[in-house]
C-alpha cells in the first residue's frame, strides 16, 4: 500500500453495537484494513467493501469505536488485489450478530434447523461447495474418510462424492429430521451433538467444519467442540472450516488446537470475491499403520 495512506486524516466510526454488525477487518501482512459488508451476514466480500487502513479499534460490547485511513481513488481495488493473491491472508468479523434491539448474540438452537430449508441452506453455500471440488485434490488423497460433523441436509459431502467418487462420507448432525433426509446421501450418519460423538477416535482422514459460525453456536461453544471434534481426525489430517456467516474461531485457536494453517481464505473469480475458507493440517506426524476403511462403529 502506498505510504500516503497512513498519512490521512483518519474517518472515525462511533455508533452503538446493537446493529446488525456490519464492519469487518482483514489481517494482510502487517496491517489490517476495515470493510463494511454489504450483506449483512455474509462473509463474501469484494473490492468495493474495503474502507480504509485500520488505524485503531477501541470497541467493546457496547459501542464500535473504530478509526481508519480511508482509501481514496482506485487505492482499495489494488488492495484488494494484493489480499486476494495472499492466501494467508485473514479476513476477522469480531463483531456478530445481534437482533436489533436485543442484548443477545444470535445462535441456533437444535430446534433452529430442518429439511424444510434444504434449498435455502444448499444456495447460501453454493460457491463454498464448487471451490471445495476445486480443491479437495490439492490437499487430500482420493480414497479420503471424509468427516462432516453437522452435515445438515448432507448435500455438501454427496456433491463432493459426486466428483470424488473413492471418498467414504461420514455425516453427524444434532437434528434428527437432518439427519433423516441425510443418510441417503451419505455412506454413514450418526445423530448427536458434535462434541458428544461415539465414533471412533482418529478414523477421519479429513474434516469439514461448517457450523463453528455465528448464528450455528457460540463462541464458547466453539472452542470447547473444536478439540473434541478433532479427535476424530488421523494424525496428518486435513481440517476445513468455513460457512456462509462467519467462523467463530480464528488461525491463532486453530494453531492452538496444533493445528498448521495452510490456507484462511479463498477467492471466487465469477464474483470477484473473497470469503473465509481454513484449510489446515494436524500437526501430528503420520506414523500409524494405515487403517482398514470401515468404521467399527
Ligand atoms: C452445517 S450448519 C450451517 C448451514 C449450511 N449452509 C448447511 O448446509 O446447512 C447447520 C447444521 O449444523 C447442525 N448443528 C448445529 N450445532 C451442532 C452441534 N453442536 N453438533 C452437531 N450438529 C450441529 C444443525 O442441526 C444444522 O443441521
Amino acid at each position: 500500500m502506498k505510504g500516503e495512506v497512513i498519512k490521512r486524516e483518519p474517518c472515525r466510526i462511533d455508533e452503538p453495537y446493537n446493529m446488525l454488525h456490519t464492519y469487518y477487518f482483514i489481517k494482510h501482512k502487517e496491517y489490517k484494513v476495515v470493510g463494511i459488508k454489504l450483506r449483512f451476514n455474509f462473509v463474501q466480500t469484494t473490492a468495493n467493501t474495503l474502507l480504509g487502513r485500520l488505524c485503531e479499534n477501541k470497541s467493546d460490547k457496547k459501542n464500535i469505536k473504530i478509526s481508519y485511513h480511508p482509501f481514496l481513488d482506485n487505492e482499495s481495488t489494488d488492495v484488494f488485489g494484493n489480499i486476494k493473491n495472499d492466501l494467508q491472508s485473514e479476513m476477522l468479523f469480531p463483531f456478530r450478530f445481534k437482533t436489533p434491539g436485543s442484548s443477545g448474540i444470535q445462535k441456533t438452537g437444535k430446534e433452529g434447523w430442518n429439511p424444510l430449508f434444504a434449498e435455502f441452506l444448499s444456495n447460501t453455500e453454493e460457491h463454498l461447495r464448487k471451490y471445495t471440488k476445486e480443491v479437495f485434490g490439492k490437499y487430500c488423497k482420493p480414497d479420503s474418510i471424509v468427516y462432516d460433523p453437522a452435515c445438515s441436509t448432507g448435500q455438501f459431502l454427496h456433491e463432493l462424492k459426486q466428483e470424488y467418487n473413492s471418498i467414504f462420507t461420514v455425516g453427524g448432525d444434532l437434528s434428527s429430521e437432518m439427519i433423516n433426509y441425510a443418510k441417503d446421501f451419505l455412506d454413514k450418519t450418526e445423530c448427536c451433538d458434535a462434541k458428544d460423538s461415539l465414533l471412533e477416535k482418529e478414523f477421519a482422514d479429513v474434516i469439514f467444519l461448517r457450523f463453528l459460525n455465528d448464528q450455528v453456536v457460540s463462541k464458547n461453544q466453539a472452542k470447547q467442540i473444536l478439540p473434541k471434534v478433532l479427535e476424530k481426525l488421523k494424525p496428518g489430517g486435513i481440517v476445513f472450516a468455513f460457512g456462509f456467516t462467519p467462523v467463530l474461531l480464528t488461525a491463532a485457536d486453530f494453531e492452538k488446537n496444533n493445528l498448521e494453517v495452510l490456507q484462511k481464505i479463498a477467492y471466487d473469480s465469477s464474483s470477484d470475491a473473497i470469503f473465509q475458507y481454513y484449510v489446515m493440517r494436524n500437526r501430528e506426524a503420520t506414523n500409524q499403520k494405515p487403517r482398514e476403511k470401515g468404521l467399527t462403529v
